[in-house]
């Protein structure tokens, strides 16, 4: 009798949505490559060719163990042969030439700084990069007019350049729950994105607001600008109705209850008691961190909690699944059948993945 020893085959369902991503990644030398180039095609403005290696990227953080052979992912989804390249000289080179490359490029250097700037997207930085700004003392020097936010993000470029740790985010909860408390009592603030899916660092930190009665929260949102204002505790703000209502029809189009979506972009300013030593007390010394609130009706809080929570990967896979497996529409707002041509309510996250046909996926586990 013979004896093989083989290799342990992969497997994961195609959707994202499907599967089950924890924090803890078994492939990151992988994942960070693959990643560089996501970044890179969306740095270039090619959407596509960045789902693809996010997808890729994204399958191999669901592993439940490292990668040690191209064998192994035999039948797995959404590798491509050109991230099955990229993969390939990883295994076998210990890292991939094109990822190195990109990484220490020019251009990808230059884009990644300017697109560090609050404010200031892919367009941008490559309309900049042509004219031959590559950094910010060159910037500063073209004499570009830069808008409102910014100029916001290049005086407090360092600061939200540096991750929010769970400590921060905690301590901007407290003030954002001061404030939103101040200003209508009974409302509820939720902390979303990736601190709610559980992860210690941030770029930002996202919260969700509502109020249990339908109605109540209509208005919130400038009231609560206004008390932080007043209290100092704001850098900068940009205070915006959704532009997912803006878009006249389509079949997932909200109803005329819906505008009162409002979403605010804010840096916060943040200080933190800082033990200078024993004698000389406490000095205080502040930083700038960036913000997100959003106030939802509570008939669309399940929808807005869902579509805030992230990853953005694993927002765009639910949408998709929606789409193409069960002809629904899927937004932050609502869940629309196009067979019944009727809205499908839910005040759960659990409620939507049921309607959607999905097994109920935590928000720890949607770090796709
Ligand atoms: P870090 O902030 O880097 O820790 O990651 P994150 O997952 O929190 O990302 P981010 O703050 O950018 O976004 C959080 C979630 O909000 C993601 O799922 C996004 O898809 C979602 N989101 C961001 N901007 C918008 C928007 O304009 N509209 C809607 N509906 N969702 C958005
Ligand atoms: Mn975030
Ligand atoms: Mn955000």
């Amino acid at each position: 009798e013979k004896y093989f020893l083989l290799p342990v085959l992969f497997s994961a369902p195609s959707y994202a949505c499907k599967r089950r991503t924890t924090l803890k990644n078994h492939n990151t030398l992988l994942t960070e490559a693959l990643s560089i180039l996501a970044e890179s095609a969306e740095l270039n403005e090619d959407e596509g060719r960045g789902v693809a290696f996010r997808r890729a990227a994204a399958v191999l953080k669901c592993l439940p163990k490292a990668v040690s052979s191209m064998e192994q992912l035999r039948g797995l989804p959404c590798l491509g042969d050109h991230s099955m390249r990229v993969i390939k000289d990883i295994l076998e080179n210990g890292a991939s030439s094109e990822a190195e490359s990109t990484k220490q490029s020019e251009r990808f250097k230059a884009l990644k700084v300017l697109t560090g700037i609050f404010g200031v997207g892919a367009k941008t930085a490559d309309r900049w990069f042509r004219e031959g700004i590559h950094s910010l003392s060159q910037l500063q020097e073209s004499g570009h007019t830069l808008n409102q936010a910014q100029q916001a993000g290049l005086q407090f470029y360092d600061d939200i350049n540096l991750p929010v740790s769970k400590t921060e985010a905690d301590a901007i909860s407290e003030i954002v729950e001061k404030a939103v408390h101040a200003v209508l009592p009974g409302a509820e603030i939720t902390l979303t994105g990736g601190f709610r899916r559980g992860k210690l660092t941030g770029h930002d930190v996202d919260f969700l607001i509502t109020h249990p009665e339908e109605g109540k929260e209509e208005g919130l949102m400038p009231k609560v600008v206004s008390w932080l204002e007043s209290q100092g505790f704001l850098l900068y703000q940009k205070t915006t109705r959704n532009s997912y209502l803006e878009s006249k029809d389509g079949p997932g189009r909200p109803a005329s209850n819906m505008d009162r979506f409002e979403r605010c972009l804010s840096i916060f300013k943040l200080t933190k008691d800082r033990c200078v030593g024993q004698k000389q007390g406490t000095k205080q010394s502040a930083t700038a961190v960036r913000v997100d609130l959003v106030v939802s009706p509570v008939s669309q809080f399940a929808f807005a909690l869902l579509g805030w929570t992230g990853s953005k990967l694993f927002e765009r896979e639910l949408r998709r699944w929606a789409g193409h497996e069960k002809a629904m529409s899927l937004s932050s707002h609502a869940l629309y059948d196009n067979k019944q041509s009727r809205y499908l309510r839910a005040s759960s996250e659990e409620e939507i993945f049921a309607h959607l046909g999905l097994e109920y996926i935590p928000p720890t586990e949607r770090n796709a």
